[in-house]
């Protein structure tokens, strides 16, 4: 299905916004959604820069002049609320969300996450990864639920490990195919064929997901 207009989005992030990049760098291709505001809880980080030159309105919400989470997480879902999107991004936005902040946006809000979910939830997923001798990692576009890094799966893009990786070059190809599945999930769900149903299932051309669309390490996502 093809929407008339584009889909209006909000992204989150905390730091260098290259998921954010990925997707304005889709618009440029024909991605046929409208960013219209970029909000971070971190001030100065270079995603804003990002979505400055893309000429997109940036908004800082400091978590730091905020005493409570839920004070936060309220003054939050005001600011993203006044710019109206049917799908809200997190891309690194590095907070613990509160329930209530995740159930007004069910089935509206996509996290990605350096890790092949349900492996590594949390931090430094990268070098858990070699730690534990893992042969495939990767990362995975999910919906927001209340369980953190836990939401039905949508896609993932699997990377081998390398016996001569370490964390850093492992996150660098990790995060080359963050930005080629983040913006594919975003584009289904803007074309109408991704959803989340009543039962907290994924539906994917009308299909009910058993499992995530995997894209292994060989196969180009698209
Ligand atoms: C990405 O690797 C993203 O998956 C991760 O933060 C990084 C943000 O990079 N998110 C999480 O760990 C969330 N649990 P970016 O700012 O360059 O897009």
């Amino acid at each position: 299905m093809n929407r008339a207009k584009p889909l209006p989005l909000v992204v989150l992030i905390s730091g260098s916004g290259s998921n954010l990049q990925a997707i304005i760098d889709g618009v440029a291709k024909g991605l046929q959604v409208d960013i219209r505001a970029v909000i971070s809880n971190q001030p100065g980080v270079f995603g804003l820069q990002r979505a400055e030159e893309a000429g997109i309105p940036t908004r800082v919400l400091d978590h730091k002049d905020f005493h409570q989470r839920e004070e936060y997480d309220e003054a939050l879902q005001s600011l993203i609320d006044e710019f109206r999107p049917d799908l809200v991004i997190l891309a690194g936005f590095m907070r613990i969300l509160t329930s209530g902040f995740v159930r007004h946006y069910a089935g509206r809000m996509f996290n990605i996450h350096p890790s092949l979910l349900p492996k590594f939830r949390g931090l430094h997923t990268h070098q858990r990864a070699l730690d534990d001798g893992e042969i495939l990692h990767g990362a995975s576009v999910h919906f927001v639920t209340e369980e953190l890094d836990g939401g039905p799966l949508i896609v993932q893009a699997q990377v081998r490990v390398e016996t001569d990786d370490d964390a850093e070059r492992l996150a660098a190809r990790v995060l080359k195919r963050e930005h080629q599945i983040y913006p594919l999930a975003i584009r289904w769900f803007a074309e109408g064929r991704l959803a989340l149903n009543a039962q907290g299932r994924v539906i994917l051309d009308g299909r009910e997901q058993k499992q995530p669309v995997i894209f292994t390490p060989e196969q180009v996502v698209g």
